[in-house]
């Protein structure tokens, strides 16, 4: 070999070798993902799954009016249960059906969830969840969270309390709209909620309660959220 063309292939060696070690430093220093923060409004259809009790939500989220309304349609149930929750605290917890129409008004010290609310999880890796290749996140004794790789769009979540143990509670996005918002007529909670006195709940004693119904669920989210943040 020439000794022009040995200095040749070493210089290109000595590229290939740089490139190299460069994208391997690039590959280092790539910051983990993190989940992608809550449009400020969105419609979404859950299905839920509190250790094989189904039932579905349809979830209203809208940030920028303070509000956050869950309809709750248990398996085979034909009363709907509608959980409408403002930012100042206040939740409205009723039924419209006239068989049994009733209404309760609780006060929590912490409002709806914020649309970083998923700030500060721990990054977990990538699975595949219900066909979706999916990042992960935890945070720590509430909640893990799977978002999709492509769209970044949350596919399911798991949420932990003392209650519901290692089985967790389990949504399964169903649909995801954003920008999708309730008309003002449907946030009205009936007549009948506002003769009575609110009930004062303190999140560490929801958070204490053994008993947890699907309409206090998103409640519980709060308060950890919050004790969280
Ligand atoms: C619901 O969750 C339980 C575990 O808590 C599981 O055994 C069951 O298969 C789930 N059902 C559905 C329909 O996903
Ligand atoms: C919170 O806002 C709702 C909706 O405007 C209202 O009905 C409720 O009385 C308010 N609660 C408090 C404690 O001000
Ligand atoms: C509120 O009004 C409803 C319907 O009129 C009635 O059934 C209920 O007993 C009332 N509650 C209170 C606390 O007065």
């Amino acid at each position: 070999m020439k000794a022009s063309m040995v200095s040749a292939m070493e210089h290109i060696s000595s590229i290939l070798l740089s490139t190299l070690l460069f994208s391997l430093s690039v590959s280092t220093s790539t910051p983990e993902p993190i989940p992608a923060v809550w449009p400020e409004q969105f419609h979404s259809l859950l299905f839920m799954n509190r250790s094989g009790t189904l039932h579905q939500i349809d979830l209203w989220y809208d940030w920028p009016n303070g509000r956050n309304f869950n309809i709750i349609q248990y398996q085979l149930n034909e009363v709907v249960s509608y959980d409408l929750e403002w930012n100042n605290g206040t939740s409205f917890i009723y039924t419209l059906h006239p068989s049994d129409s009733h209404c309760e008004v609780e006060h929590l010290d912490v409002g709806i969830l914020r649309p970083n609310w998923l700030d500060g999880a721990t990054y977990l890796g990538q699975e595949q969840v219900d066909n979706f290749v999916c990042n992960v996140w935890e945070k720590v004794d509430f909640i893990v969270y799977y978002e999709d790789v492509l769209t970044r769009r949350p596919v399911k979540w798991v949420f932990y309390t003392v209650y519901t143990g290692n089985a967790g509670y389990t949504a399964h996005v169903m649909t995801f709209e954003v920008g999708a918002v309730l008309e003002d007529p449907k946030w009205q909670a009936p007549v009948y909620c506002f003769n009575q006195t609110e009930k004062e709940k303190s999140v560490s004693s929801l958070l204490e309660s053994t008993t947890v119904r699907g309409d206090s669920f998103w409640s519980l989210m709060r308060g950890k959220a919050n004790a969280a943040a």
